[in-house]
């Protein structure tokens, strides 16, 4: 009896000092298959009544359901205070949160390279003085041609392989010089303006060229301008758009109705040191023509070509984009391929 007695208090010494030691819930849980579960220590000693005397019986088997019932209350309370204590600490993990230590790769939309170079062009220009201009995209026959000193029957016209539409003299324009002669018929001289935007041939496509591709268009009209404000002003945007203080650039001649003289500036081909497709092997890639506005085309806007003059040129912004980014195919610019976009 004094044997049981001890055990009991044996029991409930170890027991407490195993609690004090427990940190989860699975260790609680060890806990209470090793002291109350079915083959626990203390439903054993339930085993060892059936050898003491019915009135110790009586003694002991009250006082070791109590003490199961007991331990088996500090155990459910041990368990609500682990349950509370996580809650507890998991609110203040959160408190503690920082929504920016954990950021995820979200896709970033960002503006087609046409859109970048344009704006870039548009700031180097604004820069200089320049508006900027629009003009629509559908055009007359008229602004497009004739106005520009291209008459009908002109074998000038067969530079322009044009996409007429069924609407009497209306097509797509093929360049940006119509804008000239909106802008002239329209506005104070003197104008100093840009146009870029979208121009469309009918041809066949290949690495450099495109059925639709941009162009920028821009015009300087006052007293007294000649060719050299047209160099300096192509040489100035030149080196500002490549970062450049020295161009590997030559001028030479060129012709279109619409100025006279004309030039062509050519630079050198970014992409080879001896000739490559791109340069249709010349080394050279003619990139920004121009020329003094024809008395013609200033007439035909009701400009007196005797007291103003002015220049005029018209660059593929198409090419200066593949130029200055080092793209080989014209085609890639609509193609839609996220692979190609997403470089810029
Ligand atoms: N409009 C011409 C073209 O598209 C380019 C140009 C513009 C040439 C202005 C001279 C002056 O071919």
């Amino acid at each position: 009896m004094a044997q049981l007695k001890e055990k009991i208090d044996t029991i409930k010494k170890a027991f407490q000092e195993a609690l004090s030691k427990v940190q989860t819930l699975a260790e609680l849980d060890q806990l209470r298959t090793t002291y109350v579960g079915k083959k626990g220590l203390i439903p054993a000693l339930m085993k060892e009544l059936k050898d003491l005397s019915v009135d110790d019986k009586k003694v002991f088997g009250p006082l070791i359901n109590t003490l199961k019932a007991e331990t088996q209350t500090i155990l459910d309370d041990a368990k609500q205070t682990i349950i509370n204590k996580q809650a507890e600490s998991k609110i203040k993990k959160q408190e503690h949160f920082d929504i920016t230590a954990y950021k995820t790769n979200v896709e970033q939309g960002h503006q087609h390279p046409y859109s970048q170079i344009t704006e870039e062009i548009e700031d180097i220009f604004l820069s200089m003085g320049y508006e900027i201009l629009d003009g629509p995209e559908l055009e007359t026959d008229f602004h497009n041609f004739t106005a520009l000193n291209i008459p009908e029957d002109h074998p000038a016209r067969d530079m322009y392989d044009t996409f007429w539409t069924d609407r009497l003299n209306m097509l797509l324009r093929t360049h940006t010089s119509p804008v000239q002669i909106r802008a002239m018929k329209e506005k104070k001289l003197p104008i100093a303006a840009v146009v870029p935007g979208r121009v469309f041939r009918h041809e066949a496509t290949d690495a450099s060229h495109d059925f639709m591709f941009l162009q920028c268009e821009g015009f300087y009209i006052d007293k007294n301008v000649n060719l050299s404000h047209l160099f300096a002003t192509a040489q100035t945007f030149l080196k500002t758009l490549f970062k450049k203080e020295k161009l590997d650039i030559r001028i030479r001649p060129g012709f279109f109705p619409f100025v006279e003289p004309g030039i062509e500036i050519d630079m050198r081909c970014p992409f080879c040191q001896d000739g490559c497709s791109v340069c249709k092997k010349t080394t050279w890639m003619e990139i920004f023509p121009g020329g003094l506005i024809h008395p013609n085309v200033l007439t035909a806007c009701g400009i007196d070509p005797n007291e103003y003059s002015g220049f005029a040129f018209g660059f593929g912004l198409s090419r200066l984009a593949m130029l200055k980014y080092g793209i080989r195919d014209i085609r890639h610019f609509y193609s839609g391929k996220l692979k190609f976009l997403e470089q810029f």
